[in-house]
């Protein structure tokens, strides 16, 4: 970012014109979700009597559709962080890039994609644990029955909140829910009223079983074949042909996450030793790397927006809130005139048509931006919050 700072010497009539840099960006935290991956439920054929359109690859893989389109990212993170002199051209040492993976195939897969087309022949290491790994895995820790209560009280509460007919009713037609499996030999045949069953157990996900698990894994199958590129006939069978019918469909989607992960105590709880490493990377605990690239899942990126206390947002062309391959990028800028630190956080990610479509990503083709804002960091018309005010922050969530 520059300003123009003009000086004019009027006693000598000349205007003398002085471009200076006014911003550095200084370091760069990025939390990915993988990219395009195969649906991932196992149960997709006995919620439909139709048959699923087939994959290539294995349940939950990167596609290669999705490295493709994580190696977009990477190439365009590169340029930006190069154009803002975060990086220098030439392969980063370590104290420079640092990437760490779950252990997943669609998250190392996914960072090898992006570390691939970001830094070319540069045989970057993916960093991943040899077993499950406590940053990225979205369980709850608390094992106290005091807290068990309130997260149950919690999410009925937000259940009944949930306002999901008009969705059952699509979901049900597309689905022809009354002959699936599930309605003839289980007998549950009502989206609309079946119940759904609460899960919270310590070191577990939070989940859901009923219509509303129903309703996310099918969405999430739906939204996978759309950014695929199946073809439209093919896509939810046909059902989702313009914007209003994904409108209609995709608030189950939301309503599951909403449920699970949309509650404070429990996003804190799952997010903890996720925002605990971020903290340290933020507070120079550790020797922080300039850039920090850390590919995780959906879970990780709602519980963390939750746990530290995101203002609600919405993406532009996108009817994902966490879309595959998203990222939200804190970066810290110092400011050379006030001479402070500022905290930026942006959600950069692509649209549904960029992932649809191939588009390749550029600095003058790039993905879409949307500015995050902290509750407790309030940002300036640049979208800037005082970096200070951002650790002390975060050391209330650590502590
Ligand atoms: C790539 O890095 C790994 C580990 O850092 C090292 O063992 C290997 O020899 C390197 N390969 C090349 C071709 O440099
Ligand atoms: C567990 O949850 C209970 C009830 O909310 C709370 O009082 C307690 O401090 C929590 N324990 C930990 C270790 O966070
Ligand atoms: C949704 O439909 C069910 C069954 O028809 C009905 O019992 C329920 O009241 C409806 N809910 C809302 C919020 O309209
Ligand atoms: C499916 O079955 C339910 C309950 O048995 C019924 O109310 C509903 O009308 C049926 N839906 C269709 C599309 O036939
Ligand atoms: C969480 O809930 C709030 C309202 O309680 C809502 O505004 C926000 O969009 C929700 N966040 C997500 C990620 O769904």
């Amino acid at each position: 970012m520059y300003i123009i700072k003009y000086f004019l010497f009027f006693c000598a009539s000349i205007t003398i014109v002085n471009t200076e840099k006014r911003f550095y960006m200084k370091q760069v935290i990025i939390l990915s979700r993988h990219n395009l991956r195969t649906p991932l439920s196992k149960y997709l054929e006995i919620m439909t009597p139709k048959t699923w359109p087939a994959w290539k690859e294995k349940s939950g893989y990167l596609t290669a559709k999705g490295a493709l389109l994580e190696g977009y990212m990477g190439g365009f993170f590169s340029d930006w962080l190069k154009e803002e002199s975060v990086l220098s051209s030439g392969c980063p040492a370590e104290d420079v890039f640092y990437a760490y993976a779950n252990i997943k195939q669609r998250t190392i897969a996914s960072a090898e994609a992006f570390v691939n087309r970001a830094f070319p022949n540069c045989n970057i290491t993916i960093h991943y644990s040899s077993t499950v790994d406590p940053i990225f895995n979205p369980v709850i820790h608390n094992k106290t029955a005091a807290f068990k209560d309130y997260v149950i009280k919690e999410m009925k509460a937000h259940l009944k909140s949930l306002k999901l007919n008009d969705s059952y009713d699509l979901l049900g037609n597309i689905l022809d829910y009354n002959h699936s499996k599930l309605c003839e030999t289980n007998h549950q045949c009502n989206l609309k009223t079946d119940k759904n069953n609460i899960i919270v157990v310590p070191d577990e996900k939070p989940n859901l079983w009923g219509p509303i698990k129903i309703g996310n894994s099918v969405v999430d199958a739906f939204v996978m074949q759309y950014y695929e590129g199946f073809p439209i006939n093919i896509v939810a069978w046909g059902y989702l042909y313009d914007q209003e019918q994904w409108g209609k469909i995709m608030p189950l989607s939301r309503g599951f996450h909403n449920v699970i992960f949309n509650t404070s105590l429990v996003a804190k709880d799952i997010a903890k030793p996720l925002i605990k490493y971020i903290a340290d990377l933020c507070l120079g605990h550790n020797v922080a790397p300039k850039v920090t690239l850390l590919m995780g899942h959906d879970a990780n990126m709602y519980t963390l927006l939750e746990g530290m206390g995101f203002k609600p947002y919405s993406l532009i062309n996108q009817h994902e809130l966490v879309p595959v391959g998203g990222k939200i990028v804190f970066q810290k800028w110092y400011d050379a005139v006030s001479r402070q630190n500022f905290l930026k956080i942006n959600f950069i990610y692509q649209s549904m048509k960029q992932l649809r479509d191939s588009v390749p990503l550029s600095l003058s083709n790039p993905p879409q931006f949307e500015l995050l804002e902290l509750e407790n960091c309030k940002v300036d018309s640049n979208g800037f919050c005082l970096w200070n005010v951002f650790e002390d922050f975060l050391k209330t969530l650590i502590q």
